[in-house]
């Protein structure tokens, strides 16, 4: 069984044209896969999609089986996490250490096995270098240091499976290379994500499929 298994899924908005016209593909929980695509041939919307954000209008979107549209977006979001395009608009907490242990009470079974929760905080801010900026009030962080934050708190709440919508718009060298580091280790966990971009060099360092979104309602693997 894929992991993400999604079959002859058509998708538009209220009163607009066909977005997508019975698209399928499948991904495995451990693939780096690249989104990549025209502006506006809905790389998010597919994102938002698979996220349950969004309903299918005809086909279907499987997570590990079951219709992501039956899902809930509580026990969807145990399994998968979403970094937006701006993370700012994901923190809420009044400091970095208290973002990341948000909700993490309710992880997935077993995420927290031998590990209590505020070593699993610690854990992750440690992993994405965060620990230092622990007790800072997360909207004072820098782009970069925001979008590892996100990463911390979808990691620690036990998701094996993560989206970033384009993380390189608006971070800069410095920062680009901080996340090149934090992805190779994510990589190096095991860990599989799809990562939305229009930058090509960043995805072939860092995806191993492509899959192209024509902008005509069809994708297609590059
Ligand atoms: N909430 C919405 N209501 C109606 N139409 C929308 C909505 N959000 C996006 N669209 C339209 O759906 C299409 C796909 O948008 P989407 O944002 O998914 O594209 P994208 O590939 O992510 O583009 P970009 O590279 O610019 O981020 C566009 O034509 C957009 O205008
Ligand atoms: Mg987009």
């Amino acid at each position: 069984m894929s992991f993400y298994q999604v079959s002859l899924m058509s998708f538009s908005y209220p009163k607009s044209n066909n977005i997508f016209n019975e698209v399928s593909f499948k991904l495995d929980k451990n693939e780096r896969i690249g989104f990549f695509g025209p502006n506006g041939s809905g790389k998010t919307t597919m994102a938002k999609l698979m996220m349950g954000i969004l309903k299918p209008t005809g086909g279907e979107i499987l997570l590990e089986g079951k219709p992501v549209s039956k899902m809930g977006l509580a026990r969807i979001g145990q399994r998968v996490g979403y970094v937006f395009q701006n993370p700012s608009k994901q923190l809420f907490a009044p400091t970095v250490w208290e973002q990341v242990a948000f909700g993490l009470s309710m992880g997935k079974e077993g995420a927290l096995e031998g590990c209590k929760p505020d070593e699993r905080v610690n854990y992750w801010l440690d992993f994405f270098e965060l620990s230092d900026a622990s007790w800072q009030f997360p909207h004072y962080l820098s782009r970069g240091q925001k979008q590892r934050l996100v990463l911390a708190q979808v990691l620690a709440r036990g998701a094996d499976f993560f989206f970033m919508d384009e993380p390189t718009v608006g971070i800069d060298r410095l920062r680009l290379k901080k996340l090149d580091q934090c992805l190779e280790a994510v990589k190096d966990s095991g860990r599989g994500y799809i990562i939305i971009s229009h930058d090509m060099d960043f995805l072939r360092r860092h995806t191993e499929r492509l899959i192209f979104f024509a902008g005509d309602g069809t994708v297609r693997e590059l």
